[in-house]
């Protein structure tokens, strides 16, 4: 039967801002993993100039934004999520100046440019925490218990393994729900919000259209840091509200920052947003983060964690869609990130999957985030040697405790931050781009790369896909250029069409998708005229075959 389901209506806006239905409510926007794109230097890390250099690629690609993960002055324990300096940049990744120009290629261009912010937590390294009656007041430190204070203060787990207290020199804990690197700032402190709005309006004096969120569940602790009470901890991240993260505290957060995000467009004449990087339990919750006075986006990790199972994905995108409508925001998909396993290896190492996968994706009414490298099909690499990891995860045991899954197929971890490529780590979705040639660092840069390529990605590059129509490249850059051409993909209503088992159809205005998650063939009527297909579709007397694990777009 034919479901209608209702369109998310644009959030209502706070009169007299004349703000329009907003920019983000159907962009694609691509996430560059700023140490792996392109290095300019020759040190074999991905930089700035880098990055704007390759500007005009993802221009071509056809995406609306760039996410530009951390680049800012940091010991690297946890590729820049330890941040010690919000208002610098890393000499790794190069200049302040080279951030403003990077900015402004990017407006040049047409690009919309988010960068990351890290509240829940700083480098240890940073001048508040390097100052102990600073430290004290802004962190979370605690006594311990036990005897003498030699137990940590409660039960909770790191995320990255282990306890998530280290004692310091003068007896007492502090907090770290990551590496013992990034301690958890104090959010009761009126001068750590106030820092974080100034950090904000550094970035958007320089041009920024908006923010990433990381943790963004977690800055509030329940009060009394109670504990959990048993040991699975892991397993519960993103079952449950816990008393570390999605504690309802965090949405005042929240709602004074989208003030602080609409005044300033407002007094510039632009949108600029927030989206959220929020583990909850359920899409309900999930959406809270995307209330009208809240931020604007929040990526849909339930629809990342779907197995390719028709009823399933049907399941996660009627509950993705039901929640964000309630509050009138769009729902923000993506597959893969520089924290899980890339989507071609995560779903049974197919590629012709991880292609019906992406245009389901864009499909569907709303916003899509792309990872860096998807767009050439890129595997996971699952045989880095120890000697070159970086994850912090890898050297605290993450996966001895559950906090990582084993996710070579379906699974992912639920905190969002390992996924188990290889042996539940990070590093195989972070290795460097391939941009041309036969042979590593494939036009990475002038030098080496900082995680080894594997030697069989001279297919892949990007120089060997453009131009071929079978490639993965250019499926992306003719779904992208759709996308944009037909006015009833994006924002909009969607319903479901009929379908055989283990198919899904889904209509749009003008625009009909079918998804085979089947390993075989299956025929139907044909529903219209193909536009784009994962992989060749046949009509023949009005049948349609559909491959097996393939995504078609007709026009009807
Ligand atoms: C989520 C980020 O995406 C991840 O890479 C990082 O390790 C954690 N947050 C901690 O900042």
């Amino acid at each position: 039967m034919t479901q209608e389901l209702t369109s998310p209506s644009p959030a209502p806006q706070a009169p007299g801002t004349g703000r329009g239905p907003g920019w983000w409510r159907d962009a694609v926007i691509y996430q560059v993993y700023v140490r792996s794109f392109a290095d300019s230097d020759g040190d074999g890390i991905g930089d700035l100039r880098g990055a704007r250099e390759r500007l005009p690629y993802l221009k071509d690609l056809g995406v609306d934004a760039v996410w530009l993960t951390p680049f800012y002055a940091s010991p690297q324990a946890d590729g820049g999520y330890d941040v010690a300096d919000y208002r610098a940049v890393d000499p790794l990744f190069g200049t302040l100046q080279d951030a403003d120009e990077l900015i402004r290629t990017a407006h040049d261009l047409g690009l919309r440019v988010i960068v990351d912010i890290v509240p829940n937590h700083t480098s240890d390294r940073h001048p508040w925490f390097q100052d102990p009656e600073l430290a004290r007041q802004r962190y979370l430190f605690r006594p311990g218990k036990g005897e003498s204070g030699e137990l940590p203060p409660n039960d909770w787990e790191s995320v990255f393994g282990g306890p998530a207290w280290t004692r310091t020199d003068r007896g007492d804990w502090y907090l770290h729900l990551f590496a013992p690197e990034q301690p958890d700032l104090n959010w009761d402190n009126p001068e750590v919000h106030a820092e974080f709005e100034a950090i904000m309006r550094f970035w958007l004096d320089l041009g920024v259209d908006g923010f990433r969120v990381d943790v963004a569940h977690g800055m509030i602790k329940a009060p009394g840091l109670p504990d959990i009470g048993h040991g699975a901890q892991a397993q519960l991240i993103g079952a449950q509200v816990l008393p570390f993260f999605d504690q309802d505290g965090v949405h005042a957060i929240h709602r004074a920052w989208r003030r602080l995000l609409d005044g300033y467009g407002d007094a510039h004449g632009k949108q600029v947003i927030g989206v959220a990087e929020a583990w909850a339990p359920t899409a309900e919750r999930l959406a809270l983060y995307v209330r009208p006075d809240e931020l604007h986006q929040a990526f849909n990790f339930q629809f990342l964690n779907a197995p390719w199972q028709s009823d399933a994905l049907r399941s996660v995108i009627d509950a993705s869609l039901a929640a964000t409508a309630s509050v009138g925001a769009p729902t923000t998909w993506v597959l893969s990130n520089h924290d899980v396993v890339r989507h071609t290896t995560r779903l049974g190492g197919s590629l012709a999957r991880a292609r019906a996968a992406t245009l389901l994706m864009l499909a569907l009414p709303g916003s899509a985030y792309l990872y860096q490298g998807e767009e050439l099909g890129l595997p996971e690499v699952t045989d880095l040697p120890d000697e070159v990891r970086q994850d912090p995860a890898f050297f605290r045991g993450g996966r001895a405790t559950g906090a990582v899954g084993p996710g070579t197929d379906t699974e992912s971890a639920p905190d969002g931050v390992a996924a188990g490529g290889q042996d539940g780590f990070r590093d195989g979705c972070r290795v460097p781009l391939p941009w041309s040639g036969e042979l590593p660092p494939y036009g990475f840069g002038p030098g080496g790369s900082w995680l080894p390529q594997p030697a069989d990605w001279g297919g892949l590059t990007v120089a060997a896909q453009t131009g071929d129509p079978a490639s993965t490249l250019e499926l992306y850059r003719a779904a992208l250029e759709l996308r944009r051409r037909l006015p009833g993909l994006g924002d909009g209503p969607m319903s479901w069409a009929p379908a055989p088992d283990g198919v899904l159809a889904l209509t749009r205005p003008g625009l009909l998708c079918t998804v085979n998650t089947l390993g075989h063939d299956v025929g139907l009527p044909a529903p219209g005229t193909p536009l784009l297909s994962s992989a060749p579709v046949t009509v023949d007397d009005a049948t349609a075959q559909l491959p097996g694990d393939s995504c078609t777009w007709w026009a009807i």
